[in-house]
Parts: C-alpha cells; sequence; structure tokens
C-alpha cells in the first residue's frame, strides 16, 4: 500500500488534543518530516453520529478514500462494510479480517483479474453503469449481485463524478435492466453518488425517487430479487460540518420511497470518516521575502514560506480549487502579515495557500492543517524525492481497550504514549473522555 504505516497506536491516558500533541513532538527540535496526528476516536465518535442520525443507513466505508489499515481496522471493529475500487483494496480489507459479504466491489469498470480475484474471495457484490460491464460479467462471474450505478448529480460538487460513472436513470438504466435480465444475471439493486464534498441535500431525494421507479421497472423485467439501495458517499468530513440536515433529506426520501423494510440501504461515505481524524504537521524550512514591484502581479510586501509537504503530497486537493487553512503550532497572538505558503517541490502550480496572513514564522517553525485525511495520504507522491508524511494514530486509553476486545485490533497495536505527550492539553477538555459522563462511544461500542 501506498500509505507510510505506524503500526503502533499510541494510547493517551489524559486529556489531549492533536494540536497539543504536534506542539509537544515538534518542541524537541529533531522532528523534520511532515507528519500527521490520527485521531482515532473521531473515527468513533463521527461511526456513532452516523447510526444515530441515519440508523437505517448502514455506512460501507469508501477505502480510496485513505487506505491507512489502522483506520480500516477501526472501522472493521466499528462493524461498518467497505466499498472497495479494486484487488488491492479488497486484499487490504479481507486481510483484516472482514468477511467479503461486508464488501461491495463499487467500481462500475473493472479490470478481468479484479472480477476474477472477488470472485475467488467471495466477493459477490459489484456495481455496474453499461452493456460492456454486463457481458464482461456474465463471462467471468456469472453467479454476481449486480448493483445498477445510475447518474444523478448534485448541482454543486467539488468533485463531480456523474461525468464518468453512472448510467442515465430514463434513457439507458431500463434498457440495462432487460439486458441483463435476458443475460440471467442477478440484479439486486441501484446505486448512485452525487458527488463529493456537495452542498445540496436535495439531490439525494431526487435520486432516492428515481432509484425506486427503476426498482418497479427491474421488477417488471423479471428481477424479483432486488433488495438493495446504495446511496454512495458524498457526505461531508471536516470537523466543523454535521450530516444532521443531509440525514433529515434522506431519512425522509426512504421512508416515501422504499417504506418497506426489507430493502436493505447501505451507504460509501469515506470523507465522512477519515477527514477530520487526521492532522497534519509540516515545517517551514525556507522563505523568501517578495516586494511590489511595477509591472509585476505583486500588489503588496509579503514573505513566500516554503514547507515540507505540497500539492504533490498531501494537498493535491488544493488543486480542484479545495482551500486549505495553515494554523501556526506557536505564537498565536503575535501581529499577522500577508503571506502565502509553498509546497517542497520545483513545479510553480505547487502553491499550498495562494495568500494568507500569519505571524512571522522563522525557519524551523510548523503549521498544522486540519481536516486532512481525505484524499490526501492516498494520493501523495514523492515526487521530486520529498517523502509521504507519516501517521502517529493516537486514542484515549478506555477506547483502546473496547476495541481491543472487538477486533481485529489487539493489544500488540497499541503502545503508552511517551512520557513527554502526556498532559499535553490539560487545560483542554475532550468530550470523548470526559470522565463525569460515560463515553457515548464505549456505549455505542458495547452495542455494536
Ligand atoms: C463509488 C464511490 N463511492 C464512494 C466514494 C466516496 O465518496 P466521499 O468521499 O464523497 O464520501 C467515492 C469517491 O470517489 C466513489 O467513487
Amino acid at each position: 500500500m501506498k500509505v507510510t504505516e505506524e503500526p503502533l497506536i499510541t494510547v493517551m491516558d489524559g486529556p489531549w488534543t492533536p494540536e497539543g500533541l504536534i506542539r509537544e513532538i515538534v518542541k524537541s527540535g529533531t522532528q523534520e518530516d511532515p507528519f500527521y496526528v490520527m485521531d482515532l476516536g473521531e473515527v468513533v465518535a463521527r461511526y456513532h453520529r452516523w447510526r444515530e442520525l441515519m440508523p437505517r443507513v448502514e455506512p460501507f466505508y469508501a477505502v480510496k478514500c485513505n487506505d491507512d489499515k489502522l483506520l480500516v481496522s477501526t472501522l472493521a471493529a466499528l462493524g461498518t462494510g467497505f466499498d472497495c475500487a479494486s484487488k488491492a483494496e479488497i486484499e487490504l480489507v479481507t486481510s483484516v479480517g472482514v468477511a467479503p459479504e461486508r464488501i461491495i466491489f463499487a467500481n462500475p469498470a473493472k479490470l478481468p483479474s479484479h472480477i476474477r480475484y472477488a470472485s475467488a474471495v467471495g466477493v459477490d457484490v459489484m456495481t455496474f453503469d453499461s452493456e460492456h460491464e454486463l457481458v464482461k460479467i456474465k463471462q467471468l462471474m456469472p453467479r454476481a449481485k449486480l448493483v445498477i450505478r445510475i447518474r444523478c448529480d448534485a448541482a454543486s460538487a467539488q468533485f463531480s463524478l456523474g461525468v464518468k460513472f453512472g448510467c442515465d436513470p430514463v434513457t439507458e438504466a431500463p434498457r440495462l435492466l432487460k439486458l441483463a435480465a435476458l443475460l440471467g444475471l442477478d440484479i439486486i439493486g441501484v446505486s448512485f453518488h452525487v458527488g463529493c464534498c456537495i452542498t445540496e441535500t436535495a439531490v439525494y431525494g431526487r435520486a432516492i425517487a428515481l432509484s425506486r421507479t427503476l426498482f418497479h421497472i427491474g421488477h417488471k423485467v423479471g428481477h424479483k430479487n432486488m433488495h438493495l439501495l446504495d446511496i454512495g458517499g458524498g457526505f461531508p468530513g471536516d470537523l466543523q460540518s454535521s450530516i444532521r440536515e443531509v440525514a433529515e433529506v434522506i431519512n425522509s426520501s426512504l421512508e416515501e420511497h422504499f417504506p418497506e423494510r426489507t430493502v436493505r440501504v447501505i451507504s460509501e461515505p469515506g470523507t465522512y470518516f477519515a477527514n477530520a481524524a487526521y492532522t497534519l504537521a509540516a515545517m517551514v524550512y525556507a522563505k523568501r521575502t517578495v516586494v511590489p514591484k511595477e509591472c509585476s502581479d505583486i500588489a503588496e510586501k509579503h514573505t513566500m514560506y516554503f514547507i515540507n509537504d505540497g500539492v504533490y503530497g498531501s494537498f493535491n486537493k488544493v488543486t480542484f480549487n479545495q482551500s486549505v487553512c495553515a494554523v501556526p503550532v506557536n505564537d498565536y497572538e503575535a501581529p499577522r502579515s500577508a503571506c502565502s505558503v509553498w509546497g517542497p517541490t520545483c513545479d510553480g502550480v505547487d502553491c499550498v495557500v495562494a495568500s494568507a496572513r500569519l505571524p512571522a514564522l522563522s525557519e524551523g517553525d510548523w503549521l498544522l492543517f486540519r481536516d486532512m485525511g481525505a484524499y490526501s495520504i492516498a494520493i501523495a507522491t514523492r515526487f521530486n524525492g520529498f517523502p509521504i508524511p507519516t501517521v502517529r494514530h493516537v486514542i484515549d486509553a478506555r477506547l483502546a481497550r473496547v476495541l481491543q476486545e472487538r477486533g481485529p485490533l489487539k493489544a500488540s497495536h497499541f503502545v503508552a504514549a511517551p512520557a513527554a505527550w502526556r498532559s499535553t492539553d490539560a487545560e483542554v477538555e475532550c468530550p470523548a473522555i470526559s470522565a463525569a459522563a460515560p463515553s457515548p462511544f464505549l456505549a455505542v461500542l458495547g452495542q455494536c
């Protein structure tokens, strides 16, 4: 796997925050490479919130978003399913002990060898959106349980997937359902993906209504076994975001169009589970002051800061117009001035933040970036020879005990925090581990 894995999870016996830990880690001055602090408790909290707000919808984590093995293992312990797009992702998920029934092979255009592999290991459920894929599956795995992927795009999405995948629900899907019936293939349901980082929540209502129509058409042409609705991904994943509004749209649309509980509803959230749990720390290792000149595009004096991670590493999303916020690890109160933040490669597009106001930073100072778990390390390259950041996984002691009891994480995955890390942020109350009230996460772990 591309992810640089830290095999051990550090157990914190007391309040902590990713920011506090990062401050502690860089304090020694020996750290030079960028790194993540990954909070497993955030993943558990998000699982809990999902089950509370959308009890009918089973999450199947989209591994492509971040294939960190310890993230996958944590979600496996919580009981999620998994959306895999390739043989390697199926291998990863089954390697931590997940049963093949908990996997959907949700790539509508699959390599033949990957279909053969899925068949060999018992991953039977897979998506398709074309006649060619149906014929291929008929040849390679005629007993597959098929889910037709339709297109229904949100009015606005950071990443539209409809341009590549999903057949037209009106002009193409009925014909494909008929063809599948003629080929004797087993269609068990409908899936869609409205796009990543969407802002229009009503799209889920439209897509669910379209899916219902296709259940009727499928039934009419002979698919009597349709019982799966897969509502895809697109859910927000930032620390400050909430799925409450989108959950309301989904819950009411399901009640309207799929009131019968015989239809199983699954989803494929990636960003939702991965993003907020990862905080990136990157070091300023060079800087340059630029002043306005005639005939130049520089409007005011500003400082260019060069950090050891960039758009060829963790910040790929910046090239898709997603912005990130650089936060100095120290000196929050210092006066701010105009600056820009650049990645380490020799490419001019390697700009992480084009315009910001930060306190004056020196070489050796650190910046942190929150909400960095989705489509970051999974996409990162070693372009120009710069390393992919390592991940330091951290968890509260009580959650560690519960996760251990559930497997696949074992005692050997955990290690006590070094003395310097303890009570790094005693002033910050960590809601997940408040001693006053029993942790809701422990409760939900007990239930699942
Ligand atoms: C088929 C499929 N499912 C799920 C996802 C995850 O989407 P998100 O990160 O928006 O939850 C993706 C993202 O590309 C996808 O292609």
